[in-house]
């Protein structure tokens, strides 16, 4: 070998040793893999092509200039998963505990302007003690300039943020404009605060791991999509993910090969149970519904009152929105309404059609809801489907009551098809209710008024807890046999294939935020 080509090999050598040694044996030890280990394990073998390699930064101040290691604490390049290409930035917390100089700025940001030029996803891998403190300003402006390029290439390019280490300060906010949040248990925590401050300003004794580990993101706020056990199961679930995703808005998602086969699924009539007061899980619904082993939860511990995810059909990649009677009744609330909104538009954005199944008593009523501001975020959803232009399907399983009947995707917001199953009751409210309400009077006056009450019931369930009103207005297209309910939806999406739908021309519209 010449010594020019040593010297690049050495180079090499030297660059993929990341900060030595020691730090990756420290990092093995933490249970996390290196920033070059995820990389390797979430392209497709031999696929990943390395893009500033030999960057380092440029510091002269605090002895800076005496420690550069090549790189500058981040991987990055493009390579495929599943024969496909996406771009890949992974921190390595060995190199100044992955900290962001405005040179490891400027990496992620040319793969992110490559990723959007050539209409691929982008995969970010965190793992980082944030702005590099050496660097001040700097620093703080190579953050800026990832802010920026995440907002242009929203709705542009699927963009998927895995947190596998420290993700703390101004630094949670690229995550939090990406499409999807995976985190990795006790290994990862995302705070614009940490427990120090905190306690300094609240007095709250608080870990790292409750304050900001992958539970509290998933099941508190909302922050997080998606936990994985560990480093491995995150790959997994970020391929697993890209799956059911186009590379980018200008394209429909990959239909995966399917053999028509008995479309009819018998179990789905028995699901329902007698009483219209007794919950049933929607998930099971849904794993009928779908292609078997298909349906990919998605924020599966956050307002489990609705339930969001991708399943297939057929081969064909859906985003479902389910109400689900198990959790609170169904009921629509303050953050079953900003979970299911975020998805809708992310599906929107990536030409996923819809598929919507309701059993909704209503929107839940209380202070703390309405505090909570349960108007602005309700009318999210509402907005959000409205403005949705790709295909989409409603099947009412059982209630669709009140306004919560045309936020969940009608007829009257831009629902292609809807469905509805023989035990729908589609009214302004449930019987009793209503009864009570508008036969106040007579049932106070009875005899017996208990009695009075039920008979109202009965009468206003006979007039209203069906689909057959909704239905002879053609506000439902059809009413459907359960059982019947795949075919339909094969049938229904496969004649929307090629649906074209204008929203008018404006700057953007003002969602309520
Ligand atoms: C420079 C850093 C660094 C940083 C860690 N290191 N964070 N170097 N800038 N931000 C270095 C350490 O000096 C150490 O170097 C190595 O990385 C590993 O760090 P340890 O502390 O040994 O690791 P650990 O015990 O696992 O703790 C990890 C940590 C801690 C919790 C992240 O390092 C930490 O608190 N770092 C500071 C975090 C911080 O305050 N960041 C700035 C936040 S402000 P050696 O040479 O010993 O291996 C911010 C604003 C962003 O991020 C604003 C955007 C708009």
């Amino acid at each position: 070998m010449d010594d020019k080509s040593k010297e690049l090999n050495n180079k090499i050598e030297q660059a993929k040793m990341g900060g030595g040694l020691d730090r990756i044996e420290k990092q093995h030890q933490k249970g996390k893999l290196t920033a070059r280990e995820r990389v390797e394990l979430l392209l497709d073998k031999g696929s990943f092509y390395e893009v500033g390699m030999l960057v380092s930064h440029r510091c002269n101040d605090f002895g800076m200039e005496d420690q550069k290691f090549l790189g500058d604490g981040v991987v990055t390049g493009y390579g495929t998963i599943d024969g496909r290409l996406v771009y890949v930035f992974s921190q390595d917390f060995t190199v100044f505990g992955g900290s962001l100089s405005e040179t490891h700025a400027e990496k992620i940001c040319k793969i992110m302007d490559m990723a959007v030029t050539n209409g691929a996803p982008v995969i970010g891998l965190n793992d980082s003690g944030g702005a590099r403190i050496q660097e001040g300003v700097n620093s703080l402006g190579g953050y800026a300039d990832i802010f920026y390029r995440n907002v242009m290439a929203s709705g542009v390019v699927p963009q998927i943020s895995a947190i596998m280490g420290p993700c703390a300060g101004g630094a949670v906010y690229s995550p939090a404009i990406t499409d999807f949040i995976i985190m990795v248990k006790n290994t990862s925590y995302m705070f614009v605060t940490g427990p120090n401050v905190v306690k300094t300003v609240t007095n709250e004794d608080v870990t790292a791991e409750e304050l900001g580990g992958a539970s509290a993101h998933s099941s508190k706020s909302g922050v997080n999509q998606l936990d994985a056990l560990n480093d491995v199961d995150c790959i997994e679930k970020i391929r697993k993910l890209l799956s059911y995703l186009p590379q980018n808005n200008r394209e429909k998602p990959a239909a995966f090969p399917y053999e028509f086969k008995n479309e009819s699924r018998p179990k789905l009539d028995s699901i329902i149970p007698e009483s219209s007061n007794q919950p049933y899980d929607m998930k099971e619904i849904i794993g009928e519904l779908g292609d078997p082993g298909t349906f990919f939860e998605i924020q599966k511990d956050f307002a489990e009152n609705i339930v969001i995810g991708f399943v297939r059909v057929a081969g064909r990649s859906l985003g479902v929105i389910a109400n689900q009677p198990f959790a609170l009744a169904g009921v629509l609330d303050v953050n079953s309404s900003k979970k299911a909104a975020r998805f809708v538009r992310f599906c929107d954005s990536f030409n996923i059609p819809l598929l919507v199944l309701v059993d909704v008593p209503g929107f839940l009523p209380g202070t703390d809801q309405e505090w909570n501001g349960i108007i602005s975020n309700g009318a999210k959803l509402l907005y959000a489907f409205s403005e949705a232009t790709v295909p989409s399907v409603t099947v009412i399983t059982r209630k669709a009551y009140g306004g919560a009947y045309d936020v969940m995707n009608s007829k009257h917001i831009g629902a292609d098809f809807n469905y509805a199953w023989p035990s729908a009751e589609i009214a302004v409210m449930g019987a009793k209710g209503a009864s009570e309400i508008i036969f106040r009077k007579e049932i106070a006056s009875a005899d017996n008024p208990e009695e009075k009450l039920k008979e109202k019931e009965a009468e206003y369930a006979e007039k209203f807890a069906h689909p057959y009103r909704a239905s002879s207005r053609g506000f439902i297209d059809e009413v459907i046999p359960p059982s019947e309910t795949r075919k339909r939806l094969i049938s229904a999406f496969d004649s929307l294939e090629n649906k074209t739908k204008v929203i008018p021309v404006k700057k953007h519209g003002n969602i309520p935020l």
